[in-house]
């Protein structure tokens, strides 16, 4: 750890392989995927985290013991303190919010130190993820914003690595590329790029509905900007480096779109890419179907999909989000996020014991399980209150089982009750059982009843 030179993992950046799609209705064209995952950090952005502090430190504006400061939907961080831990540098990053846990982890992990900002404000509000960014920049003595926004050291990188290795990697013969807009350093670049090789190739927008690249593509307005769920892509601004001039379609995808066909690509081909993988290949594949000519089309795997494990492949996090087609009743038990119908309750036995149960609880996220009877029959409701109180005076009745410290005088609803009465019992501080003479349907806590109501939101 006390060699300062530059670390083998690097010379892997670039060069990643390019697949065909073999699965999916490509209509006449032939689609093929550049396996971006596969850098050494796990997305096309370890490109320009290379490109951009190579140049600053030949520019002078990055000097040793200086700090790189950006914003980042995570990638061009893990791209940045990839390369600017191994030279010693620190690394100071601003995040939104939204951005999936896994990323902030590993960003923290590489040495990286991570500002979390709003995700739900844009250009010129104070806490906007950029703004902030350049904000420590000017306050950080000897900091090299690196500002992938404005940097020419990004579209370059893509100009001189991603595009003429897809070139050779195509034997010469491409007709499209579908690509996403984040900074636009991929768009420009590759466009550069082919308009000097093959200046009839077809650039097409994959684009995040909500996001305003698709609408002023086509028709130079710029609309209002909306929200999106996929990461890395979609603008509420034109980035000043975008060159739009190669750009022939533009497809606006649903988040639901995109996170659909993020988990078809695993199920069909065996590629795990991130939420922005699924825009892409979903509007891949839309103007691959739409085509009357048999074309060669290139499209990304931006990222990997490991980094989106506990969003876009966990089911959980898809329902509450309103991402994942089931069942819809037209009551409460359209509200439960794990449904007993759908196998989907995680419960414990009265004679599990307390240990158990908070294990189980930890594991899966939620502050209280329904206690069941061989799995079915409902008998009691444990919290982290009670698990508390069972245990305060001596650890070793961590040994008890659930019985012992469970609520078994419970409150059920109905799930033709009103919301009304839903919010009452929540408001008493209570989980609420719903159950008939069916049987026992689920629980609905107050972070279901939220997630009802924000997916409600017009
Ligand atoms: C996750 C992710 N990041 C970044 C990009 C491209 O970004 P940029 O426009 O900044 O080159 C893409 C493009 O599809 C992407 O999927």
């Amino acid at each position: 750890m006390t060699d300062n030179s530059r670390p083998a993992v690097l010379e892997l950046i670039g060069n990643t392989p390019l697949v065909r799609v073999s699965r999916f209705d490509t209509g006449p064209c032939t689609l093929f995927l550049k396996l971006e995952s596969q850098n050494p950090g796990g997305s096309i952005k370890d490109r320009i985290g290379l490109a951009m502090i190579d140049t600053a430190e030949r520019d002078g504006r990055l000097r040793p013991g200086g700090t790189i400061v950006e914003a980042t939907a995570g990638n061009t961080g893990l791209g940045l303190a990839l390369v600017g831990r191994a030279k010693g540098y620190r690394v100071v990053l601003v995040v939104p919010d939204k951005m999936s846990t896994e990323k902030v982890l590993h960003l923290k992990a590489m040495g990286a130190e991570v500002h979390i900002t709003r995700s739900d404000v844009g250009k010129g509000h104070p806490e906007y993820y950029q703004d902030v960014a350049a904000r420590l920049a000017a306050e950080i003595p000897d900091a090299f914003f690196a500002d992938q926004f404005n940097n020419p050291a990004n579209p370059l990188a893509h100009e001189c690595s991603t595009a003429p290795e897809i070139w050779a990697q195509t034997q010469h013969d491409v007709d499209a590329i579908v690509v996403g807009v984040g900074s636009a350093g991929t768009l420009t670049g590759l466009t550069r790029f082919f308009k000097r090789v093959q200046p009839d190739l077809e650039m097409v927008l994959a684009d995040p509905v909500g996001s305003v690249m698709a609408e002023y593509s086509r028709g130079g307005t710029l609309p209002t900007p909306g929200s999106w769920a996929v990461e890395g892509i979609g603008e509420d601004f034109i980035p000043s480096i975008a060159d739009l001039s190669s750009v022939r379609h533009a497809y606006s995808i649903s988040d639901e779109e995109s996170f659909d066909h993020a988990r078809q690509l695993l199920r069909a081909e065996g590629i795990l890419g991130g939420s922005s993988t699924g825009t892409l290949l979903a509007a891949a594949l839309r103007y691959c179907r739409e085509q009357t000519q048999p074309k060669r089309v290139v499209s990304f795997v931006c990222d990997t999909g490991t980094r989106y494990l506990s969003k876009v492949y966990n089911d959980q996090w898809m329902n509450d989000q309103g991402l994942l087609q089931r069942k819809h009743y037209g009551d409460l038990r359209d509200l439960i996020a794990r449904r007993f119908e759908d196998g989907r309750v995680i419960s414990v036995g009265p004679d599990d014991t307390l240990l158990t149960a908070f294990q189980r609880m930890r594991l899966a996220d939620v502050s209280q399980l329904p206690v069941l009877v061989k799995g079915q029959q409902l008998v009691g409701v444990i919290d982290e209150s009670d698990i508390l109180l069972g245990v305060h005076e001596d650890v070793a009745h961590f040994r008890r089982a659930v019985s012992s410290a469970m609520t078994d005088k419970l409150q059920t609803l109905s799930p033709d009750a009103t919301l009304a009465e839903l919010e009452a019992e929540l408001g008493r501080g209570l989980v609420a059982i719903i159950q008939d003479a069916s049987g026992f349907h689920g629980l609905i806590t107050r972070t279901d009843m939220l997630n009802h109501l924000r997916r409600s939101l017009p």
